[in-house]
């Protein structure tokens, strides 16, 4: 079965550790990984690029690459490594990538990028989908016209599902950070395309601040991807799996119960040496918006605690500071002082 809900491949944030979290509050949707390059898997160490943890599943690795044999051969890796979907992108514009000619300079290539989802399904034989993530379009190819035909070759390689992300890439004079925000969204064109492949399935992205919003998508297309809303308020996914989606959970997630299963993630990857630091950045919004929360994220966050401390004193110490202020959400940050129980 698909999944309607995604949250969406974000480089340096969408590390195993940060889906390993995710996962303890959604597990009805679909997870991407951050995007690895041909030529990291290639030449690179696999293990590190592809290595995830059972639970993280359904999950997808996303590609980024242009040559079709070098793509085909990182698909069999994937599929290998028990990856649920593979993923190529063409929708990044940032300017290392446009150097590599992959992202978001692909979509004025598109007969290379059918030849690309052919090889990559050929490689696979079928066994896992073979999916695309692509813009709107790019600087000035910006008309309707061009992501219909882009998406209508691609499709000739055998994709049926296409995650849009619904503005443009402007790849000329924008950082990459400003092409998630100047270029104006256009989710409109997602419901067109729907309209003109009613075979394909569409995933749109883009802007998606809150349930409500992706509930209302849910009705008009085949699925939403989330990003930065995810991450940075990670406590709205607590809603999908049930509410949303309407599939039965044992148990709603809680965030006590989140926070016990991270404290002992962090102390098995400790001992292997990992400092908790690349683990715990991921949790720092868990209490977003809470009483305490802010409290609780400083103390997440300070070096010398995370250095010293074993997790579970770290987590306890957290709680404490948390408890200790029933109502510093409002507060100015220069107020936000750690009590006396956490330094
Ligand atoms: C920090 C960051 C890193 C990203 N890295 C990738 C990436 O590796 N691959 C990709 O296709 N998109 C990447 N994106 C774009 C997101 O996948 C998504 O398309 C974009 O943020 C729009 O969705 P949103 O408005 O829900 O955040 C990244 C976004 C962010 C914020």
């Amino acid at each position: 079965m698909y999944q309607k809900i995604s949250v969406a491949p974000m480089l340096d944030w969408t590390d195993r550790h940060c889906r390993f979290f995710h996962r303890l509050i959604t597990r009805q949707t679909l997870l991407y990984t951050e995007m690895v390059t041909t030529g990291a898997l290639l030449y690179g160490d696999v293990a590190r690029h592809l290595g995830y943890s059972d639970a993280e599943h359904p999950v997808a690795l996303q590609l980024g690459g242009s040559e079709p044999q070098d793509l085909a051969r990182c698909a069999l890796l994937a599929r290998d490594w028990g990856y649920d979907e593979i993923n190529l992108n063409c929708g990044c514009p940032s300017p290392r990538v446009l150097r590599g000619a992959f992202g978001a300079c692909l979509m004025a290539e598109p007969t290379l990028v059918r030849d690309a989802v052919a090889a990559m399904r050929d490689a696979v034989a079928g066994e896992i989908p073979v999916t695309v993530k692509h813009r709107i379009g790019i600087d000035h190819e910006d008309s309707y016209g061009f992501v219909r035909d882009f998406v209508g070759t691609v499709a000739e390689g055998g994709c049926a599902t296409f995650v849009v992300h619904a503005r443009s890439a402007w790849l000329d004079g924008l950082s990459p950070k400003e092409n998630r925000a100047v270029p104006p969204l256009r989710h409109a064109f997602v419901l067109q395309l729907k309209r003109d492949f009613p075979q394909l399935r569409f995933i749109l992205n883009g802007g998606i601040q809150s349930n409500e919003q992706l509930r209302e998508w849910l009705g008009k297309v085949d699925g939403v991807m989330v990003g930065r809303s995810a991450y940075q308020d990670p406590w709205m996914m607590a809603q999908w799996d049930a509410e949303i989606l309407g599939r039965p959970i044992a148990m709603p997630p809680q965030r006590e119960a989140v926070e016990e299963e991270m404290c002992a993630y962090i102390s098995d990857w400790k001992i292997q040496g990992l400092h908790p630091q690349s683990i715990t950045r991921h949790l720092l919004n868990l209490w977003k918006g809470q009483p305490g929360g802010r409290l609780w994220r400083q103390v997440l966050s300070d070096s010398k605690l995370l250095s010293t401390l074993s997790a579970p004193d770290l987590f306890k110490v957290a709680r404490e500071a948390r408890l200790s202020a029933v109502c510093d959400v409002d507060l100015p940050e220069d107020q936000q002082l750690l009590t006396s129980a956490c330094v």
